[in-house]
């Protein structure tokens, strides 16, 4: 089951040349202690990956990858409430679109998002308006010190933007080994996000009268409008955060350029990092191997399949100008190995 000294390329979507020491792909519960097992005995690191689309592998792993395969769709209808619990290794896209097959609405607007149902807490991912947490019920993760079980409720995992329990205070510590979410019968599309307003102005579609899959469908246009499918060019999404920042920047900013794409949280303002990338001029540049998408100024891409170094001298030129030039500080959305 664990094999040496693996090319990591085909598993990450940056499509960076790296090798790691020992892989493993595990399908169920037994192959991930025995993986573990192994880990502990060698005294590795290891490294959980789903789909390896928010990872940068800035150089080889030297220790022990788990590839996170365990299949599993189950689909539990309770009352008003519809509860789908699925296996770490279920692919997330193909989550969605059998919830919106059966008529289910909640996940919708997170079509298309690449990866693993497993990876999908950690960072809470979220689209058009709507965050894993918005149909979050728990997860179940493997303590990798004990070897112990433990159920995380939605409380437990913390969730912010892009932010969860599991890259803080539990970072390194568990595997998830399954996720359930609760969809419910009461369902309102949520298509408030302005891209999707005008892709229904455009197609001349009725956004009163909509279903899941017709809101699926405009998340899936939307997107591959401007995001690049990572089997064409290789990239890991937004390589950024958007960043929150306090009011008397924002005011600055805002006085300074008029047109800022911002929106408020709380006391604070969320900005649209892509407009900050694109305005500084960097939409479309070609540095070697690597550039920034054409479509989309805060995806990175490697069409050249440049190695980590590359990405990562890349965007750490990108932060010091968008510091330079507006005072606010980008930080990376996937993490980095090792
Ligand atoms: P991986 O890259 O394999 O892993 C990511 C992190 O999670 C790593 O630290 C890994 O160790 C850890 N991890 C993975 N599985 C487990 C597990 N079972 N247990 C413990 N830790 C684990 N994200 C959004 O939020 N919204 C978007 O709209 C979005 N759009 C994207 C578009 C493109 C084109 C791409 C390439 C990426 C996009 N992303 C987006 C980022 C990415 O798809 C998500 O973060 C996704 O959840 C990552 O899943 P993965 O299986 O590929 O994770
Ligand atoms: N913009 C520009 N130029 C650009 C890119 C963006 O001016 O090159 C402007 C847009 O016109 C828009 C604003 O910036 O007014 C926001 O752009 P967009 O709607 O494309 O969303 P985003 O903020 O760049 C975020 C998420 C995406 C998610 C989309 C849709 C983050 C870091 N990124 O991108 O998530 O799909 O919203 O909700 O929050 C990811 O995390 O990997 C990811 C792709």
């Amino acid at each position: 089951m664990i094999q040496a000294d693996v090319d990591l390329q085909p598993y990450n979507t940056l499509a960076i040349a790296a090798r790691a020491a020992h892989f493993a792909q595990v399908e169920n519960l037994d192959q991930l202690r025995e993986a573990l097992e192994f880990a502990r005995r060698k005294k590795l690191p290891i490294l959980p990956l789903g789909g390896g689309s928010n990872i940068v592998l800035t150089g080889n792993f030297p220790g022990l990858v788990i590839h996170l395969d365990n299949p599993g769709l189950e689909v539990r209808e309770q009352g008003e409430r519809t509860l789908v619990t699925a296996g770490a290794g279920e692919n997330w896209h193909q989550l969605v679109m059998a919830t919106v097959d059966r008529g289910l609405g909640g996940l919708e607007n997170l079509a298309l998002i690449p990866g693993r149902i497993g990876a999908a807490p950690i960072q809470n991912i979220g689209a058009y308006g709507v965050e894993l947490r918005d149909s979050f019920s728990s997860l179940e993760a493997l303590h990798i010190a004990t070897g112990e079980m433990h159920s995380f409720s939605a409380s437990d995992c913390e969730f912010g933007y892009r932010d969860s329990v599991f890259k803080g205070r539990a970072r390194d510590q568990y595997i998830i080994t399954s996720v359930s979410l609760e969809l419910h019968g009461e369902w309102h599309p949520r298509v408030d996000y302005p891209a999707l307003q005008q892709y229904f102005r455009e197609q001349q579609i009725d956004s009163s009268g909509l279903t899941p899959r017709a809101v699926a469908e405009a998340v899936i246009a939307v997107r591959n409008s401007k995001l690049p499918d990572p089997a064409q060019i290789p990239n890991a999404g937004s390589f950024f955060k958007n960043p929150i920042i306090d009011g008397d920047l924002y005011r600055e900013l805002k006085k300074a350029h008029p047109d800022l794409v911002a929106y408020e949280v709380g006391e604070r303002w969320k900005l649209a990092a892509g407009w900050l990338i694109d305005r500084a001029g960097w939409r479309g540049k070609r540095q070697g191997a690597v550039g920034v998408h054409e479509r989309q100024a805060l995806v990175l891409v490697n069409p050249g399949h440049g190695a980590g170094a590359e990405v990562t001298g890349l965007a750490q030129e990108i932060a010091a100008d968008i510091h330079a030039k507006y005072g606010v500080e980008l930080e990376p959305e996937p993490r980095f190995y090792p």
